[in-house]
């Protein structure tokens, strides 16, 4: 069942939440893909009930390009929901700006302890503020008791677990491996903006991710960095953004390896005016 407003889903949590249910939860910008789906199939698993909310949200983005740009597609989005889980036990919030902010479209300012100096936080400014904001204010009226997130957006993933921790909310985050396309592509609801040639040549931005992967076990990080830097610097329809290199545990850069440590490769590239994103596990 689709609601629109946040009051209206209220009322209908309420009568779940009175017979002890438990909701699973999660937050999405839509044009979902596999991916989303799969985090759906994990909480439809877990949980008695799921919640799923679809809500562009205005703040989180640093650039009002990729704001109109980012694709919406509610009706396609429903009838995916409803055609893969039984829609008894689906709650699909889908709230306007004005739900959601009323008339003051801002964020709120939370400190992360750090996790958000780094890579996305210091190349968006802003956007882990609006991130924080549409979160508590989602995990405020939905009261999920578990909430899920794909490792896509690794950062996203540490900063809201250090988010519900510092708000003391009672609901466990749950992470979820990325999703890919047949070529490696990681699963993003930007993927739809690419051209269909190119959506086949972004296949290298995992391949690389793999050779780093490879690479780093007989090499220093500067030199995997640079590396990397040196195979982007071939394809002139990529543009790299950043590619980095950090511990899993605070993000912060590596500078050394150490088999206690586990670090972890991030890369953002531009390709077609679309931004993507991929990171990848490494093992030294
Ligand atoms: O990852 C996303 O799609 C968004 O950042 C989220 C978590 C739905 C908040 O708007």
């Amino acid at each position: 069942m689709i609601v629109k407003t946040h009051n209206s889903l209220k009322k209908q949590l309420k009568s779940i939440q009175l017979k002890s249910k438990t909701i699973g939860f999660v937050p999405t910008m839509g044009a979902l893909h596999k991916g989303h789906l799969s985090l759906m199939q994990q909480a439809v698993n877990e949980n008695d009930v799921l919640v799923v909310s679809i809500f562009v949200n205005p703040t989180q983005f640093n650039n009002q390009d990729d704001l109109e740009k980012y694709p919406r597609a509610i009706e396609k989005d429903y009838a995916l929901i409803k055609k893969e889980f039984n829609d008894a036990t689906i709650l699909v919030y889908t709230p306007s700006v004005q739900d959601v902010y009323g008339e003051n479209v801002h964020s709120n300012s939370y400190q992360y302890n750090g996790l958000e100096k780094v890579m996305e936080g210091a190349n968006r400014p802003g956007h882990f503020d609006g991130v924080g904001t549409i979160l508590e204010f989602l995990f405020k009226v939905v009261q999920p008791d578990k909430a899920y997130f794909g490792e896509k957006d690794y950062q996203q993933l540490q900063i809201v677990k250090k988010l519900v921790q510092k708000l003391a909310l009672p609901v466990k985050i749950i992470g979820c491996p990325i999703k890919r396309e047949e070529n490696g592509l990681a699963m993003s609801s930007r993927n739809e903006r690419l051209s269909k040639s190119t959506r086949k040549e972004a296949a290298i931005i995992y391949k690389i991710l793999k050779d780093a992967r490879r690479y780093i076990k007989n090499n220093s990080i500067s030199k995997t960095i640079q590396m990397v830097e040196n195979k982007f610097a071939q394809l002139p329809n990529f543009e790299l953004e950043y590619f980095t290199i950090n511990r899993e545990s605070d993000l912060k850069p590596a500078i050394r390896k150490s088999k206690n440590t586990a670090l972890r490769a991030f890369i953002v590239v531009h390709v077609e005016g679309v931004r993507l994103i991929d990171n990848l596990a490494l093992d030294l």
